[in-house]
This record gives C-alpha cells, structure tokens and sequence, in this order.
C-alpha cells in the first residue's frame, strides 16, 4: 500500500551527504536500488539522481513496523527516511561519493511499490537498445544516462547565460511554418480551416531569425527544435535542436570571434576543458584536398596525396581514363600496414565500393624494397617508383589509391581515412579538436535534380570576388558560409546572408526558381528586405550533437531523453499512429493505398 508524503519534506539528495553531516537528521527520498537482508539487520542502498546512499534498518532504531516495511522493501520501490547521518559501521566503499557514511533509519514511508523491472537500472546496462527504449523511463533512471541529460542542461543554461551576457536576446519563431528549405523534406501538418493547406514544421528558425533582423533586434538567440524528415544515422534524428543564432552588422570574422568564446565558455563550464583559441581554419578546398571531407577529423594524420599528375600517362588504365574524364587518382599512405591480410583489403575495397568507387587499387612496400600490388603488371617500374615516391611511401607501407571523378574520390578515400583511422587505432580519443571550415561553394551540382543547389542553403552571401562568375562558371562561386567541427563531425554552420534583393532574387534564378516562384514561396522576406535591412550573418549548433561529442557518447540517442529510432518511430508511445475516421474527415485528408498494392493483389 502507498503511503503519502504528508507531513515529510525531502531535506536533500542522496548524494549530497557526506561525512560533514554525520549526527544530522535528514529526510530522504528515492528510488531501492537493493534491499540485503542480513537477519536484525537489512541495508537499502537508495538511488536518486544524484547517486547512491545507504540506509540501514535496525529493529531496535525504528520499531518493528519500519522494519517490516524494510523487509519486504524490493528494487525500484520508492521510499522516504527519516534518519541520522552516521559513519558506516562496517567497511568503507571507495567507490561510492558516500560510502564513508550511512543513514540510521528511523521511520520510514513506501511511497509507491514496484514491479521487478524488465531489466536492472544500472550504469552499462548490456540490455539490447529495444528494450531500453520501449522502457525508457526505465532506461532513464540509469545512472549514466542521467549524467548526460544532467550534462545537456548545464551546457543549454551555459549557452542560455554566456549569450545573454553577450547581448542575445532570446526570441521564440513558430513551429508552425511556411515550409523553410534547408534541403531536406519537410513534416507537414494539415490545416483543418483551410483544407487541402498545410503547415510545415521548421526545418530551422531561419528565415524568421534573418526577419528578427530586418526588425532591428540586432542579436538574436534560440535553443530550437528543429525537424526534418530524412534517413537517420548515428548523429541525426527527425527531430533535433539547435542552439541557433543571428546578429546584424557583421561580417564572418564577428560570428566566428563569438562563436569562439562560447565554445571556450561551455568547454570549460561543462567539462573542464581549456580549449585554445583561436581555433584552426580550413578553407573548404584544402579541408577536401587534405582529409577528403568538408568535416576532417584532425587528430589524426594520412592525409590524401594527388598524383594525378604523377600517374598520368602511366600503363594502368583506371588510373588514365579516370584522369582522360577529367577526374583525379588520389591515394592514402597507410604507415606500417604493408603486411595487412588480402582478406582486410578486400573489405576495405568493398567498403570503398560503398561510397562509390569502382574499386580501390593497392600497392604495398615490401621489406625487401619490392611491391605486391592489384596493379603492377600494368605500370613500368619507373612509373611505379615514381607513384611510391609521390606517396612518401617507405618499406612497410600500404598505400591506396582511388580513381574517379573528383567529388567522387574525396568521398570514398574521405570514408576510407576515417574507417582505417578507427580499424588501426590512430585516433586520440582524449582530443577535442575544433575547427573552422570556411569559403564552402555557394552552389553544388545535382546530377538528380540536373541543376545547381545551394550548398548550404539560398540566403548565404556569395564572395565579393567570386560574385562576377555566377553566370559563366556558377561553380568556382565560394560562399560566405562556415561550419564548425569537432573530431569529424559538423557540430554546426552559417553564413553572412544575402541582404540585397538583387543578389537573392539572381540567387533564386540560379537555383531555377522563376521570378513568381521565388515570390510565391519566399515573398516575405523579398517584401522585407525592402524596407531596409541590415547586414548580418549567424550560425546554428546541433545541440545534440554538441552534447553527444562532449559527454562521449557514441550516438544521438543516448543524450536525448525521448528519441526516434532509425525508421523514425518511437519505441515507447508507438509514434506515429494511425488517427480516428472522424480527425481526418475534419480535415478533409483521405488515405490511399500504398502504390502498388492493388497490382500486387492482381499478382495473386
Ligand atoms: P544546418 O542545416 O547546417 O544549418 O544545421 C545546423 C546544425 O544542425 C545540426 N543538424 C542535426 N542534428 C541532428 N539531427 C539532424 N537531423 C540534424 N540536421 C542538422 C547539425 C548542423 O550543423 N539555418 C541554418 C543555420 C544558419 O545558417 O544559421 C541551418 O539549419 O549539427
Ligand atoms: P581491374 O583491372 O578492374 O581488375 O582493376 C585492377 C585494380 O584496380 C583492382 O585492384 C581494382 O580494385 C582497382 N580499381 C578498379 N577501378 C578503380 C578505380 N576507379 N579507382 C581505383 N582503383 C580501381
């Protein structure tokens, strides 16, 4: 039977008493995580959020009824005690933040009473990620789990103070929306006054941030709820947040200068980490040049060479057609791997298939000085010198190449650093290292779409000097746009906006989008910007991840307290779900059968 708390009133957490309060009464309130019955006297080792406490129960302390309470006390009961700080009685727990001392129980109230639970609360838990999540808030109880949400809210306050010292306002943009590009596909939401019309959720605040601006609010912050309906991967999820941001009479320098300091401030509030500043910057074409990737992963080196031009003209046809098409022969010197079993480079040649690549050619230097390689026969032996000079190639080595069109070799030797870097152990996990990606490409070409899009997204400004080849090579076009890394991962991104509508409407026929068209969708801000507009520029975090690569967890998941799983639904409430008739008759929204499904009957 629950008892009420009435009367009671919790004194303080379990974990925050210490041997300074030994001869204190305090209340205490929590959750069992084990009850040890050992004859006259039973032990509860109580949880809260702050860690554990042991309570112990002693007829003669607390009477025969409490302890018949404590008797029959189970895992995840939830209890109150009244009782004495006390030094433990028996030994010592080096492990525990209060394993010097006790609670002497004196009275005792069940709260409320517990099945077992489908699984232990306990810190790394082997349950399968299933489970968990269909019992989260069971899942949430875990210790570890805890530390990192506690850890998400500290990091969201320190932004929250640190932009609020800074001059940020704090401003709320709507989750119902005009849909906001921002390249994936929106959640739309039916509109029961208009029917056939439709809402969008955010993709991003960002067209109402760049309006905030035009408004003369001058500096604007927002911890935002975003959503987009896209393939998940370990760092995405539909519906994710971002610490976002905007601000007026600024150039790139400016966003990045405060950006900086936030990223010091957080580092160092939230997990005692001194980061240097300034932090490095990587022009676009030396970040896919170097590492493959517009988010390289620095704390580790094997780097890409180019010998394209040191192949050239060689004997092996995939490297020559390759380059005769105009594309590139890269490679990868991986040190000291010479000896790696067939069977390894052939997963590794798979892997490269996976992004792409036609096949990967490998070449490794012997101890004698000879080469074993899937190419040799087809290179002269000065051609294939001069290849392993090129690639700094030395005894021992393996080097890898990849042949194909440009974008197509950054991506798959990209991939292939960053999974051999992981494979071989290079990587130094106790580094944080952050760095700027700048002068990205205003546009990229869409083989699918057959048309340039905008790289990051249609507001970004171009640069003064690229401006005049919009129209003879759209391509060489660099933005001002800018992404923040940490360890190879895009922890956020802006750009200085376009603030002329000139520039933006040239910037929407490049996109292919007609005059009405462009007026259509984005008339607002077109409208706007004709009232005066100020200069200005921002930046978004994905908080979650920012999160994620702070507390070192391995994926998006575990620093959400109520997330999707990779087909998008949720675990827990069975989200989403089907609605009743009458909703979608109120909303004028019939139901069609999926595509194909009448064929398939006829099949059978
Ligand atoms: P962008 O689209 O680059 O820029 O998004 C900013 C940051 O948000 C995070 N992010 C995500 N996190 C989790 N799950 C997702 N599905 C997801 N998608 C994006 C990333 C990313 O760097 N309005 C612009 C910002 C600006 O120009 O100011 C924008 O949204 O960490
Ligand atoms: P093949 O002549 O197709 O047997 O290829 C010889 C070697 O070149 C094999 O190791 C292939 O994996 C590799 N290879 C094929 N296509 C490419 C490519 N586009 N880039 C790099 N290596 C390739």
């Amino acid at each position: 039977m629950a008892e009420s708390m009435k009367g009671w009133k919790r004194t303080c957490r379990c974990a925050e008493l210490s041997t300074e309060n030994v001869g204190e009464e305090v209340t205490v309130m929590g959750w069992v995580q084990k009850q040890r019955n050992k004859g006259g006297i039973i032990f509860v080792d109580l949880r809260d959020r702050s860690g554990l406490l042991q309570i112990i129960f002693e007829e003669n302390d607390c009477g025969a009824e409490a302890f018949a309470k404590a008797e029959k006390m189970r895992s995840e009961f939830v209890i109150a005690v009244v009782g004495k700080v006390e030094r433990r009685s028996g030994a010592v727990n080096e492990n525990l933040k209060t394993g010097e001392i006790e609670v002497r129980a004196a009275q005792v109230r069940i709260l409320s009473e517990a099945e077992t639970p489908p699984f232990p609360v306990e810190a790394d838990s082997k349950t399968k990620e299933e489970i968990r999540l269909k019992y989260r808030y069971l899942d949430l109880r875990r210790p570890d789990l805890q530390e990192k949400l506690m850890l998400r809210s500290k990091i969201a306050s320190e932004m929250r103070s640190f932009m609020a010292k800074e001059g940020f306002l704090e401003i709320e943009t709507p989750i119902l929306c005009k849909s906001t590009p921002e390249g994936a596909r929106d959640y739309l939401v039916p509109s029961r006054v208009h029917p056939g019309s439709f809402y969008a959720l955010p993709q991003s605040p960002q067209l109402y941030k760049q309006l905030l601006m035009c408004s003369g609010y001058d500096r604007y912050f927002q911890i935002a709820r975003c959503f987009r309906d896209e393939d998940l991967r370990a760092d995405r999820q539909p519906e994710f947040t971002q610490a976002d941001m905007e601000l007026s009479f600024v150039d790139v320098d400016d966003v990045i200068d405060v950006n900086e300091r936030l990223i010091q401030h957080i580092c160092r509030e939230a997990i005692g980490l001194e980061v240097q500043l300034p932090l490095p910057r990587l022009k676009w074409q030396e970040a896919m040049d170097r590492y493959g990737s517009d988010k390289p992963d620095t704390r580790f080196e094997m780097e890409l060479v180019d010998v394209s031009e040191t192949v050239a003209g060689c004997g092996f046809g995939v490297f020559t057609s390759a380059l005769e098409s105009g594309g590139s022969v890269r490679g990868l010197n991986v040190k000291g791997q010479a000896a790696m079993p067939r069977k390894k480079i052939d997963a590794l040649v798979d892997f490269a298939k996976g992004y792409g690549a036609k096949g990967l050619a490998y070449l490794s230097v012997q101890e004698d000085g000879s080469y074993k390689s899937s190419f040799a026969k087809f290179m002269t032996q000065e051609e294939l010198d001069r290849l392993v000079q090129a690639m700094h190639g030395e005894k021992g080595d393996l080097l890898l190449f990849a042949a194909d069109k440009k974008n197509i070799v950054y991506s798959v030797l990209g991939a292939l650093r960053v999974e051999l870097g992981k494979q071989l152990g290079l990587i130094d996990e106790s580094k944080f290292n952050f760095l700027w990606v700048v002068e990205f490409p205003l546009l990229e070409w869409s083989d699918e779409e057959n048309r340039y899009m905008a790289m990051h997204h249609p507001f970004t400004m171009p640069m003064e000097e690229d401006w005049q080849y919009i129209d003879s090579d759209p391509g060489r076009v660099r933005a001002k746009a800018y992404d923040i890394v940490l360890n190879g991962v895009e922890l956020g991104g802006g750009s200085v906006r376009i603030h002329q509508n000139d520039i933006q409407e040239k910037m929407f026929e490049v996109l292919g989008f007609t005059k009405e068209q462009a007026w259509e969708r984005f008339g607002f801000l077109l409208s706007a910007f004709k009232y005066g507009v100020p200069p200005h520029a921002g930046l978004a975090y994905g908080l979650d991840r920012f999160v994620m690569l702070l507390v070192g967890a391995e994926n998006i998941r575990e620093v959400i307290a109520f997330p999707k799983i990779k087909d998008a639904s949720c675990l827990m409430t069975e989200a989403p779900g089907t609605v009743d008739e009458e909703q979608l008759r109120e909303l004028r929204i019939a139901v069609l059968p999926e595509e194909n499904e009448d064929e398939s009957k006829e099949e059978k």
